[in-house]
């Protein structure tokens, strides 16, 4: 078995599968009301995501998979997909709005998911509705005492924004006192097409004072290999939190992480424009393993290739060649 090391000697073991771009929310800092979406016949099919999960298994030593989006459970095969990844001998993970879990429990309970990440910016319905313009606040809500109550492992991603959200950090904080929760607080990333501001960043710094001077003792816990986010907890409390701080200071340096959009590109960089059509190369019977080699040996040392997130480097809305949601988180 080959490993997939860049330039920079970071091993890739972990993939990002994007199932579609579809999405049925449309939060503010992703999508805008109207959207173009991928056309069905670009997206991979079930059985094409199949192989080229297999392929990252088998050849490359890939041993953590995690089913993203758009909204992964809108496909309409998603329970055939997600069956079938279960099967390979790697982690298997997915993100979630959550909105339709509860559809998916019997699937869900009956493989090992090693953790669902699901996204909640807001513990207020009124403010979901204007945060991710639906009104789907007690579905979600439900679904993740749940999901907390079957015992899976639960991440709930809220992108904090300066004068939208910031103002129920400690009420997030509060939710990991008596539940196992992890609550992931995520900087708000610039991506084409989200009118992106850096002054809406409520970053990790400032977050992490205002829950000291509330609480006192923050306990930084040890983060795991290749994480993206750093873990605290409170002195007592059951849950604990993180911060994915992308904008104000960067974890690329041991970034193990590939992703694999909704129409088959493998892109080695959220913030790239390196694409390989893997999907294309699979049709042709073309030889993938050195396709895959290539892209990860075009990976950049940071970000894409900026040194950080200063928009004195970069104009936000030429950053990457697709949204967010195209991407796949
Ligand atoms: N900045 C930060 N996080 C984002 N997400 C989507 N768009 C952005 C953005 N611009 C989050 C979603 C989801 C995760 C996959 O990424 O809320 O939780
Ligand atoms: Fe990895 Fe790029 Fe994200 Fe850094 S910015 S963690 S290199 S995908």
């Amino acid at each position: 078995m080959e490993v997939l090391k860049d330039r920079y000697h970071r091993i890739h073991n972990y993939l990002r599968i994007s199932l579609t771009d579809k999405c049925n929310l449309r939060c503010s800092y992703c999508m805008p009301e109207q959207v173009q979406f991928m056309p069905s016949k670009k997206l991979m099919l079930a059985d094409e995501i199949f192989k080229l999960a297999q392929l990252f298994v088998h050849e490359f030593g890939i041993n953590k998979i995690r089913i993203t989006g758009g909204e992964p459970l809108m496909r309409k095969d998603a329970v055939d997909i997600i069956e079938q990844l279960a099967t390979l001998p790697a982690q298997l993970a997915i993100t979630t709005n959550g909105v339709f879990l509860d559809k998916y429990w019997p699937l869900l309970e009956s493989i090992q998911l090693s953790s669902i990440n699901i996204s909640l910016d807001t513990l207020d319905s009124n403010k979901f509705k204007q945060i991710n313009k639906r009104d789907d606040f007690d579905r979600v809500y439900q679904n993740i005492e749940y999901a907390l109550n079957q015992g899976f492992n639960v991440n709930i991603n809220v992108v904090l924004q300066s004068g939208v959200n910031e103002e129920e950090l400690l009420d997030f904080i509060e939710l990991t006192k008596h539940q196992k929760v992890h609550v992931k607080f995520i900087e708000f990333m610039p991506f084409s097409g989200n009118d992106w501001d850096r002054s809406a960043v409520f970053t990790y710094q400032e977050a992490l004072q205002i829950i000291q001077d509330e609480w006192g003792e923050v306990i930084p816990l040890e983060s795991k290999p290749n994480t993206t986010s750093k873990p605290y907890q409170l002195p007592g409390f059951m849950g604990d939190f993180s911060f994915v701080s992308t904008v104000s200071s960067h974890f690329c340096g041991d970034c193990n992480r590939l992703r694999l959009t909704a129409d088959g590109k493998l892109k080695n960089c959220l913030f790239g424009k390196t694409e390989t059509d893997l999907l294309q190369a699979l049709r042709h019977g073309e030889d993938l393993k050195s396709l895959i080699i290539q892209n990860v040996k075009m990976k950049h040392q940071t970000l894409g290739g900026l040194s950080k997130m200063d928009t004195t480097q970069f104009d936000p809305k030429e950053l990457s060649t697709r949204e967010m949601f195209a991407i796949g988180g």
